[in-house]
């Protein structure tokens, strides 16, 4: 048992289920103690009784002598609690012991689908896409590491009527220019040239929409020149997962083409359970609970008067899919905050076809938009779309000036290697650090910054423990477990310490990274007044010196474990 927090919860709802059962504690991380249980406010007011004496009675009942030295009543009627040195002290000693480092394993690991990233084919990938695929890599890592089954799919857009414009536009300027434009990343153009030829000419609009049937009735060169597109696109798309340092494989791209054949059968079924409404020509869902703003009932619509899919039908397919086929328990999509109605409405459709039973969860991950620094989206100096490939060279090449700056190791490729580590560490962080929800100012200067709630500031705090940890004074016997925690310092590091899994575990339930970055910071803030306090190779004896070395180490290597887990890489040296 490891997650103190849950410990500490878990017997105080004893005591307070002996006076209400059910009651929740409200237990929070504290600045007066280490923790506060705040729960006996509301519980005063449903009964009506002073909350105060509702606390005494949690702190009679609670048994908590060997977690806390001190559980008392203060202000209204919170109890405040403060961990026993002991009990810290033998709780660093089994982290110290367990390479997992104090983070337990799920009790009922999961089989867990990750929908992230999702770029299209023969579109530019932008800065949405980039906070999207680090957003889900970080769940995918944190997930896997607790022990859950994680399979990733790259829900790419490779597929519907546009296709028909495209593979006419690759066939006018010919495919070996085509290839040439799209392996440089420029797909953006090619797109847009497409679509001026599409509204320029009415004979490319007839070739656009035969080549639409074409391909959707299996032709051969037809889907020959469909794969040019998509492996072209791909390649682009791998180069940037490529510099990103994410687990997306190629084989996790399971693309809208893949449910194709599986849409008529969405329509068959549904039609089938009773659920089909024709409504203007298009065959739709009525869910309940969705209205539009004038309260008339929402559609979902499932097949289009001319007899297309949308994505409802591909995203109902693919839920199918996951949970029949793939065998989910869970499903998390990792999609920006507009798509939440659309996936809201099929998560409502597959639970009422029985495709999404009731013990399998949807989550829809939401995150909001990336801004520039005037606060509209993200756009080049240029005015257009900016290109990941160049954003991501760009941040390596800031990293490598403040590394310079900062005369770090000599050698000029752990250099470049710490360059890129901080830098795409950098991005990561940026875009992991913000509550997901809202939108986010990208801002180089802040997000490369060496002090602050960033990438480099861990990185920087990680590498110098190590570097006092390789320090000859360091060396000598092992270090002291169960370490002494006198200083308040030592203490504070103490508490830090054991709040890991409590972290990650918050990662897991809320589906936030920011969560575990939040608890990185505060650890490395709490270090630094450690250090500033408490000599550790000049420490008073060498019991102490030992015991504090043991802190360095395992502050230190929470620091990397913990950016592992969101994956940025922690350099030994800087
Ligand atoms: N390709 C879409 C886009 O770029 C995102 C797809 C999201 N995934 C899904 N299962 N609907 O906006």
């Amino acid at each position: 048992m490891a997650d103190v927090r849950k410990l500490l919860e878990s017997r105080l709802r004893a005591a307070f289920d002996a006076i209400d059962p059910g009651a929740d504690p409200v237990l929070r991380p504290s600045e007066h103690a280490d923790y506060q249980a705040n729960g006996a406010l509301a519980l005063g007011k449903k009964l009506g009784r002073a909350p105060r004496k509702i606390a005494e009675q949690v702190v009679a009942e609670a048994r908590l002598d060997d977690i806390c030295e001190l559980v008392e009543v203060s202000g209204p009627g919170f109890v405040n609690l403060s961990l026993a040195e002991d009990f810290l002290s033998r709780q660093l000693a089994s982290i110290a012991d367990d390479e997992r480092l104090g983070v337990d394993v799920a009790p009922v690991p999961q089989r867990v689908v990750v929908d992230y990233s999702a770029p299209n084919v023969a579109k530019e990938m932008h800065v949405g896409h980039l906070h999207g695929t680090i957003i889900g890599d970080a769940l995918c890592r944190v997930l896997t590491f607790v022990g859950h089954e994680v399979i990733r799919r790259n829900h790419v857009g490779d597929w519907g009527t546009p296709f028909g414009m495209l593979i006419e536009h690759l066939v006018d300027v010919g495919e070996s220019e085509a290839v040439e434009e799209l392996s440089v990343g420029d797909l953006d153009g090619f797109y847009r040239q497409a679509r001026a030829s599409f509204d320029a000419e009415e004979a490319f609009r007839e070739r656009s929409r035969r080549r639409v049937v074409l391909l959707q009735s299996g032709d051969e060169e037809t889907l020959r020149l469909w794969h040019v597109l998509v492996a072209e696109s791909v390649r682009y798309f791998e180069e940037v997962y490529a510099k990103l340092g994410v687990l997306l494989e190629p084989e996790d791209i399971v693309g809208e083409s893949f449910y194709n054949p599986m849409l008529n059968d969405v329509v068959r079924d549904l039609d089938a359970l009773g659920l089909l409404v024709e409504s203007e020509g298009a065959r739709c869902v009525f869910p309940a609970g969705f209205v539009n703003r004038d309260g008339d009932p929402l559609p979902l619509i499932v097949q289009k008067s001319d007899g297309g899919f949308g994505y409802a039908a591909t995203d109902l397919a693919a839920i199918r899919d996951r949970v029949g086929g793939l065998g989910a328990n869970r499903i998390l999509y990792v999609i920006g905050s507009p798509q939440s109605q659309h996936l809201a409405m099929c998560f409502a459709v597959a639970r009422l076809a029985g495709w999404l039973p009731q013990d399998v969860e949807a989550v829809h991950v939401a995150f909001g938009n990336v801004l520039g620094a005037d606060h509209k989206m993200l756009k080049s100096r240029a005015g257009t779309s900016v290109k990941l490939v160049e954003l991501l060279d760009e941040a390596v090449e800031r990293a490598a000036r403040a590394v310079d700056e900062h005369d770090g190791p000599g050698d000029s490729n752990e250099r470049a290697r710490i360059a890129r580590s901080l830098g795409i560490g950098a991005v990561k962080y940026a875009d992991l650090s913000t509550d997901r929800l809202r939108d986010y100012v990208f801002d180089w200067d802040r997000m490369l910054a060496f002090d602050g709630n960033t990438a480099p500031y861990l990185q920087y705090a990680h590498a110098r423990i190590r570097s006092v940890l390789r320090r000859p004074e360091a060396g000598g016997p092992p270090a002291a477990t169960p370490p002494a925690l006198r200083a308040p310092a030592e203490r504070a590091l103490a508490v830090a310490l054991v709040g890991f899994d409590e972290a990650v575990n918050a990662v897991v339930e809320a589906n936030a990274p920011n969560k575990l970055t939040t608890y990185l910071y505060d650890l490395a803030s709490t270090f630094t007044s450690f250090y500033e306090t408490c000599p550790i190779l000049k420490a008073a004896t060498d019991e102490e010196r030992r015991s504090r070395l043991l802190l360095a180490r395992l502050t230190a290597d929470v620091l990397a474990l913990g950016l592992d887990l969101l994956g940025i890489e922690a350099p030994e040296r800087m």
